[in-house]
């Protein structure tokens, strides 16, 4: 996904995730409640409140926990809220000690604490919520006093001991009192808040009852609890029962004044809704009141109606809070749906701009990428045009060409056979044959190869137009294939190749024209033959494969094989593999393969480098491929062609490059090397420089650099193609060599362009002459640069220095010789300087360094030491003390005599009498 789906992404979902969040309240309260008991009807409404006021906060959340009447339980419960994270905590203490520390502690970790009914003995809370019991209790005493005239006997039925109600509430009410000294408290009870209780507390003093005449309990559950034990002992009607609480709804005081159970009740708020109000307040940070004291009422049976009239309006408004609540809640969720469907609509409408934006935009540019394409379709058209215009004129141009060379070849056809005729004529002079034999002989050989390169041209161009017609007859396959390797025999003979054909039935019959075919197998014998080093097999094996109605005839060699691009282009016209000396025209195997071609079979080839090629020749078996006219009932005639095989076959072989090495003749002063792969044009170079040089041959660049190094020649004449390492590569090599650095260097090539004779140069070839060339002019250059050379020589001689300034060109002979006669200088005191030492010194053999010396400095290395000694010598009788013992013995002459003798000989004088003429 890229950059910009990923933002848009993300945009959409945020807008979403916020249309889906928007019904949530900005902030979530977690409210602790726990309640010292929650069975009976009193604290059931109290907790109704708390959650009908809570469904107006939705964002607040109400933890609740019932203590049941037990303090350490409440405490615990408390604990467990706190570990919940509580942010507020109501309470209602079961009894006010026990549970005043956790309250304090609660407060004073910082979480709000409201107290409601019930209290602690302590004021370290944040809120109090709940009626006044000290306000109630004497609330209830002045309502008796007011009602009962005489003296009355009053039994106080109270709470829980040690809970803040029981103690408020009996404080306020015997506060009362006092004002009405006719009422009297008789006897007390704790009932602990429940009607159980109160029944059997009561049931204990039932003796005591029967002179009471007002019952007060501090609930209502309890004033019930004494009217029901009255009741029982029959005295009910004597007494009157006040309660406090007058609860609304089934069992509560509202009720049982009602019905006639008890008298008089004092209103007793549970302070529900106003604790949660309060707990919003005080976590929305708003101001509230710390005490919220609820306000009370008498209830009676004067009242009771009203009341219960106005409770009931309350729960039907109640009920339709909750109605409309439902309501309200059922249109949120649907404005909620609506909004949500909304923002999704705002979100496509958005991503409709987006994309109708992005639509636009790559419209926009698709069509200007269309405008640029639609120009380069129309460039390319044009270009491709152009092309199909260039190639039919290249391809008039090829026809032009090969039709010239077609008719040319046609040409040459005559003035070959008058040159061959004349010279089979000459040849057979015997007189003429001693004086210039060889000659004639490489001048017939020569005009066969040429008149076979101009057949095949001829053959290729019949085929190419269809004009070549096929003479098919049936022919013994067997014997033709042994005809046309016998001839082959000689030279596969001489290079001790083992050529056969391995096949043991006598007779095959197939359809093929017998000229044809013929030079078919002469192109694949003759270039397995070039191929194949000497020792190595060429075998010919036929398979008749009769489901295929073919046969196969497979020529295989081991020769040096080809690499793959060579094998996919070898049967392509012209096409020619560097090769060196086996280098081909490129039109025979492409001729051979048209002419199985138009037998409707083929040649293939299967061919690796350097293990071998295998040629296949696929021919059809039968005549029924043959058409009426491709076929001749004589069989064809074989019509050698002035015996060309055998002339041609010639040239496969290795002209053997004789150099005359006659006892007699006399040591010639200088030496050449030729370098050459084509053995008729070595042995013609041989010829020409045998008569005045000695000559060293080589017929590849490998062989011509062992051959400088062994004989270090004066002249090194090479061809730029060579098998192994080319011309180039040679010059290079034996250029950067001090052990043949000094060696000028002709390059020969066919190639006579200008870049491989700049590449000639580089190499420091010192010329460079494109064949063909002119004998006269390439031993003009031999002797030129010999020539130079010798000059060269008088330069580095020191002993007769030439005024001739020299440009040394060739830093590495510089160096060579700085080298040579440095070492000399320093070592002219040794007697046992020799050849031998000053060749290991400069790390040549001593031959090379032999001829190298005499080369650049045309003298022997003794010679060249004995002058630099005596010249030493004259220098010290000139300008130094020493004595001529001295002397002879500094410029290492081991005795005196020697060196008086040698001096004498070279100055005319000896060595004192020079000293005495100074
Ligand atoms: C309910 C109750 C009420 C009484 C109050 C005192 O549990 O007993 O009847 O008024 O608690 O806290």
């Amino acid at each position: 996904m890229n950059l910009p789906s990923r933002y848009l992404l993300l945009f959409i979902t945020a807008l979403l995730s916020f249309s889906c969040n928007q019904k949530q309240e900005k902030h979530a309260y977690l409210i602790g409640f726990s309640q010292c008991v929650g069975s009976d009807l009193w604290r059931k409404t109290m907790l109704d409140e708390m959650k009908m006021e809570l469904s107006l906060h939705p964002g607040a959340k109400l933890v609740y926990a019932d203590a049941d009447n037990n303090s350490n339980t409440q405490i615990k419960q408390v604990k467990e809220m706190l570990d919940q994270g509580i942010d507020l905590l109501i309470i209602s203490p079961n009894e006010a000690k026990p549970l005043t520390e956790i309250v304090e502690q609660t407060y004073s970790d910082g979480i709000p604490v409201i107290v409601i009914d019930r209290k602690t003995t302590s004021n370290l809370y944040t809120c109090y919520v709940g009626a006044d019991n000290y306000q109630i209790g004497y609330m209830a005493s002045q309502y008796l006093g007011n009602t009962i005239s005489g003296p009355a006997n009053i039994l106080e039925v109270m709470g829980l001991p040690g809970s803040s109600p029981t103690i408020e509430r009996n404080k306020g009410f015997n506060d009362g009192l006092k004002k009405f000294p006719n009422l009297k408290i008789k006897s007390q009870v704790y009932g602990d808040w429940m009607k159980p209780n109160a029944e059997r507390q009561l049931s204990k003093i039932s003796d005591q009852l029967n002179d009471i005449d007002v019952v007060f309990a501090h609930n209502d559950n309890m004033a019930f609890a004494a009217q029901s034990v009255f009741k029982k002992l029959g005295i009910a009607s004597q007494a009157k029962f006040i309660g406090i609480d007058a609860t609304p709804g089934a069992g509560g005081g509202l009720q049982m004044i009602s019905n006639g159970l008890i008298d008089a009740s004092m209103l007793y708020p549970t302070g529900g809704k106003e604790a949660i109000t309060t707990a919003i307040k005080i976590m929305d940070k708003i101001p509230f009141s710390k005490e919220l004291i609820l306000p009370s009422l008498v209830i009676d049976s004067s009242n009771v109606r009203l009341m219960n009239m106005q409770w009931e309006r309350i729960k039907t408004q109640q009920k339709d809070i909750e109605r409309q609540q439902t309501l309200l809640e059922e249109m949120e969720e649907l404005y909620n749906n609506q909004r949500f469907i909304f923002n999704i609509l705002v979100v496509a409408l958005v991503l409709t701009v987006i994309f109708g934006g992005l639509a636009y935009h790559s419209l926009t540019e698709n069509k200007k990428i269309n405008k640029s394409l639609e120009q380069k379709n129309e460039e390319i058209l044009n270009q491709k045009n152009q092309l199909i215009a260039i190639s039919a004129e290249a391809k008039e141009a090829t026809e032009a060409k090969l039709n010239f060379f077609t008719n040319i070849s046609h040409e040459f056809r005559t003035p070959l056979t008058l040159i061959l005729s004349p010279l089979d004529d000459l040849l057979a002079n015997e007189s003429l044959q001693a004086k210039a034999g060889k000659n004639l002989r490489l001048i017939h050989k020569n005009s066969i190869r040429l008149l076979r390169l101009v057949n095949q041209l001829i053959d290729y161009r019949k085929i190419e137009h269809h004009k070549l017609q096929l003479n098919a007859s049936e022919n013994n396959l067997i014997s033709f294939i042994k005809d046309s390797l016998e001839l082959f025999m000689p030279i596969s003979a001489k290079k001790n190749i083992d050529l056969r054909l391995l096949h043991k039935e006598r007779e095959l019959m197939a359809w093929f024209d017998m000229n044809l075919m013929d030079k078919v197998f002469f192109n694949l014998i003759s270039n397995a033959l070039k191929f194949t080093a000497e020792h190595g097999f060429i075998h010919i094996t036929i398979d008749k494969h009769e489901a295929e109605n073919t046969l196969y005839i497979h020529v295989k060699d081991n020769g040096i094989g080809m690499e793959p691009d060579e094998t996919t282009n070898i049967f392509n016209l012209f096409y020619q593999v560097e090769r060196g000396a086996a280098q081909g025209s490129g039109l025979g195997l492409c001729l051979s393969k048209e002419l199985m071609q138009l037998h409707k079979g083929d040649i293939l080839l299967n061919s690796k480098k350097w293990e071998g090629s295998t040629f296949t020749i696929m021919l059809p078996l039968g005549d029924q491929h043959l058409l009426e006219n491709e076929k001749t009932s004589s069989p064809s005639v074989y019509v050698p062609l002035f015996n060309q095989v055998n002339f041609s076959t010639d040239d496969l072989s290795k002209a053997e490059t004789e150099v005359p090495k006659s006892p007699f003749s006399y040591v010639k002063e200088q030496s050449l090397l030729i370098v050459e792969d084509n053995p008729e044009l070595l042995q013609y170079l041989v010829d020409k420089f045998s008569p005045d040089y000695e000559v060293f041959t080589a017929d590849n660049g490998k062989i011509g650099i062992q051959e400088a190094y062994e004989h270090v020649p004066d002249l090194i004449i090479s061809d730029v193609v060579l098998p192994l390492l080319s011309g180039n590569e040679l010059c290079n090599q034996l250029k950067s060599d001090i052990r043949t650095s000094h060696i000028p260097i002709i390059l020969l090539t066919a190639k006579g362009s200008l870049e491989q004779q700049v590449e000639g140069i580089k190499n420091m070839a010192d010329a460079y002459l494109t064949k063909p060339f002119h004998a006269e002019f390439l031993m003009e250059n031999v002797k030129t640069l010999i020539r130079n050379r010798l000059v060269l020589k008088e330069h580095y001689s020191s002993e007769f220095q030439t005024e001739r300034k020299i440009p040394i060109s060739r830093s590495i002979d510089k160096k060579f010789v700085n080298d040579f006669a440095g070492f000399i200088e320093n070592n002219l005191s040794n007697e046992d300087l020799n050849v031998d030492k000053i060749a290991k010194e400069l790390g040549l053999s001593r031959v090379q360094l032999y001829r190298k010396i005499k080369a650049l400095m045309g003298c022997t290395i003794s010679e060249y030491i004995l002058s630099r000694r005596l010249k030493k010598a004259k220098y010290l009788l000139m300008n130094e003390r020493y004595n001529i013992s001295e002397i002879t013995y500094m410029v290492g002459f081991a005795s005196a005599t020697y060196f008086s003798t040698v001096f004498k000989t070279k100055y005319g004088v000896s060595p004192s009498e020079f000293k005495k003429q100074l």
